[in-house]
């Protein structure tokens, strides 16, 4: 049996093992070693598919539902909730097993053997300020790794993880400061590495400071969501009774990935019902009502995503939205991104300053930032990290593969 490392993502996930004289990720999805972190339950034929197949199987109109950002759930009241399939509901703890149930038998059939013993990657907080809820997400993604069959589960915290992934590659001596900011938190840890520490058992000591921040990319999205496409549904609409304004909880549902279909059941329904009777704008409610019973939400929070991403390299894009009766070419540009998701790239900055604060070290002690993570590539999230270490090295990392990397690195020496 073969140890393993797996980064578990809110939107992507990894998996790696040694292999020749390195660590290499498995191929997961296809050719691609990076699996979205996505599983679709096809009511017409009764089958269940992660990955990019799920989301292509729900853009492409077949019967069932979608669920991403299922880590959210981890830490969260929700975990035991459940959500209705077509016969029968599920909890968010069965999905998870789902997925990790076929990544695992995937990565068997990349490998061509059996998977054994496993760290797993943990953000450093799966949810803020809440010690209890840490502990219990940890312990049920534990669960659930034993239940899809893996042997001895331990975990890393992802920052430490991409530290090790880019210890590797140094030659010498360093303090660095790792950023990795992905889809569902941004974690961060000021680290010594070196070739000459790499083989040291206890890394304690070389761990000056770990801390995270439930921020990421899927927070973007929401945002960003709240500011160009919600409108158009009618949030922030006026109601009949002076005052008043649309609810804004179902707004929030709708523009979060992992409670899109919280919207989909026939109480939400007649709450919508109930709001379109008592609206002032009307015809913004028929377009909310028309995306839920047509179930585009996910199809909407693609779009936002798209033009959350395609702004990272242009000033201006287009959001794409389908409402399943109608659709509409909403323009978006990089002030506007900026501007609603300014607070979310702050609190990022100020977390770093926080850890750089817990390490004991001034920014100019810093002599590299590692970035990883996809939400590193928005230009407002970069500079908000580089201002913390303005002095350093920037290096880029494996954006999407130095943490499941990393813990590869970790799992050999635990368990090789
Ligand atoms: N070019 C880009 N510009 C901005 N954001 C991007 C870009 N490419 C990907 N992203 C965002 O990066 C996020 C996914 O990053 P990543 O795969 O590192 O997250 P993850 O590891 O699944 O999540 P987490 O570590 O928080 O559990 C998504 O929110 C995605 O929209
Ligand atoms: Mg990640």
């Amino acid at each position: 049996m073969t140890a393993c490392g797996l980064d578990f993502g809110t939107s992507n996930t990894t998996l790696g093992v040694r292999g020749g004289d390195g660590f290499r990720l498995l191929a997961l999805d296809g050719m691609r070693n990076t699996l979205p972190t996505a599983v679709f339950f096809d009511f017409e034929s009764d089958r269940t598919t992660i990955g990019q197949a799920a989301i292509d199987a729900y853009v492409s109109g077949v019967e069932g539902r979608l669920m991403r950002s299922i880590k959210s759930m981890l830490g969260t009241d929700l975990i035991d909730a459940d959500t209705a399939l077509r016969k029968g509901r599920i909890s968010f703890r069965a999905v998870i097993g789902t997925f990790l149930n076929l990544v695992k038998a995937r990565a068997e059939q990349a490998l061509g053997g059996e998977l054994g013993d496993v760290v797993v990657g943990r953000p450093v907080h799966f949810v803020d300020g809440d010690p209890a809820g840490d502990a219990a997400a940890e312990q049920a993604l534990g669960e659930i790794a034993r239940a899809a069959g893996f042997r001895n589960v331990s975990f890393q915290f992802e920052p430490i993880a991409a530290a090790l992934d880019y210890e590797q590659q140094v030659a010498g001596e360093e303090l660095a400061l790792i950023a990795d900011i992905g889809g569902g938190t941004s974690d961060f840890s000021v680290v010594r590495i070196g070739p000459a520490r790499r083989a040291k058992p206890d890394r304690a000591e070389d761990i000056l400071a770990n801390d995270g921040i439930r921020v990421g990319g899927t927070d973007f999205d929401r945002d960003l969501s709240l500011a160009t496409v919600m409108p158009e549904l009618g949030f922030g609409s006026a109601m009949k009774r002076a005052g008043l304004l649309a609810p804004k909880s179902i707004y929030l549902d709708l523009a979060t990935w992992s409670k899109i279909n919280f919207l989909y059941t026939a109480k939400a329904m007649a709450e919508l019902e109930r709001l379109q009777r008592d609206s002032a704008e009307p015809e913004k409610i028929e377009r909310l009502i028309g995306v839920v019973e047509h179930r585009q939400g996910h199809a909407l929070a693609m779009a936002v995503e798209r033009g959350k991403i395609a702004l990272s390299d242009h000033e201006a894009a287009e959001l794409a939205l389908d409402w399943g009766d109608g659709a509409l070419s909403l323009p978006v540009d990089r002030p506007t991104l900026n501007r609603a998701t300014g607070t979310l790239a702050a609190r990022i900055g100020t977390r770093i300053r926080d850890c750089l604060a817990e390490a004991g070290v001034t920014a100019d002690r810093i002599d590299a930032v590692f970035l990883t993570g996809g939400s590193t590539l928005l230009p407002q999230v970069r500079a908000a990290i580089l201002a913390e270490a303005p002095g350093a090295r920037v290096v880029e990392g494996n954006i999407f593969g130095s943490v499941g990397l990393g813990l590869t690195v970790e799992a050999q020496r635990r368990y090789g």
